[in-house]
């Protein structure tokens, strides 16, 4: 064995489930990598499609039939090309603080998650306020905190009918606040406490991590933000996540 796993064994104990979950992890993130890269390769084929059917629009005597079917490329084509700008955008590394503006920021996510959604028959309610001031921060943690909250709400949310009401606000002149509550099954009281807890999850292996709410409250913490989460079983969650406007 060498030294440093002797020493990364020495310093916590590796459970088989733990190395189970660390497996999948890893995977998860090589497979992040190369979907990356795939998206990447799917730009330049999309652009192709997208201008060559432009092209095809503007000749003269098109029947009306083909028009249609081009149109339909077009639009198809138009879609997945914003779906791609969207996850290149979103694995992006750079980590730059400037000024960012949370109602864009969650616009961004819901329109990232509109399949998602959509999929699970649940209704997504904007009540945005847009005279916010914009906040000095890294726009792609708040993309992270964003998704990690509504992907969890979303996948709670397996009967018909579920809600999601994301809500911005202000908390006094220095502060903002966003509200996401959903009208899923709700969290038992014994388990509200361990939400945020490392590992803490209730879904099958492979399914969850239980790393998405330790990390999202790490990263609104490490802002100078807080996060408090209220529920009632059969009643729905809401979280609640203020940041400063200035870090
Ligand atoms: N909106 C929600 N509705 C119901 N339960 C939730 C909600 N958000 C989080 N939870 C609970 O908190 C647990 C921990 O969430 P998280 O840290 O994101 O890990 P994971 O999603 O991998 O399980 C979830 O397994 C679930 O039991
Ligand atoms: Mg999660």
């Amino acid at each position: 064995m060498n030294d440093s796993v002797a020493r990364y064994s020495n310093e916590a104990i590796i459970t088989p489930d733990l190395l189970k979950q660390m497996a999948y992890n890893e995977k998860m993130a090589e497979l992040g990598k190369i979907s990356a890269g795939v998206v990447h390769e799917l730009n330049a084929p999309l652009s192709v499609i997208i201008s060559a059917s432009q092209m095809i629009m503007r000749e003269d005597d098109v029947p009306e039939a083909v028009q249609e079917m081009i149109a339909r490329i077009s639009s198809e084509a138009q879609r997945l090309s914003q779906l791609t700008k969207g996850l290149l955008n979103f694995s992006s590394h750079d980590e730059t603080v400037g000024e960012t503006d949370l109602n864009l920021t969650v616009d961004f996510i819901l329109n990232f998650l509109t399949f998602e959604a959509a999929r699970r028959g649940v209704t997504v309610l904007r009540q945005l306020d847009y005279t916010l001031p914009v906040i000095r921060l890294d726009a792609n943690i708040l993309k992270q905190i964003l998704l990690n909250i509504i992907m969890n709400a979303l996948q709670a949310m397996e009967d018909a009918g579920g809600k999601l009401l994301i809500e911005t606000t202000n908390d006094g002149p220095d502060r903002i606040c966003f509200i996401i509550a959903d009208n899923g099954p709700g969290i038992p009281d014994e388990t509200l406490d361990r939400i945020f807890d490392r590992y803490f999850t209730t879904k099958k292996p492979g399914e969850g991590t239980g790393l998405g709410l330790f990390v999202t409250k790490n990263l609104v913490e490490s802002m100078g933000g807080d996060i408090k989460v209220s529920s009632r079983i059969g009643g729905g969650t809401t979280f609640v996540v203020t940041l400063p406007i200035q870090q």
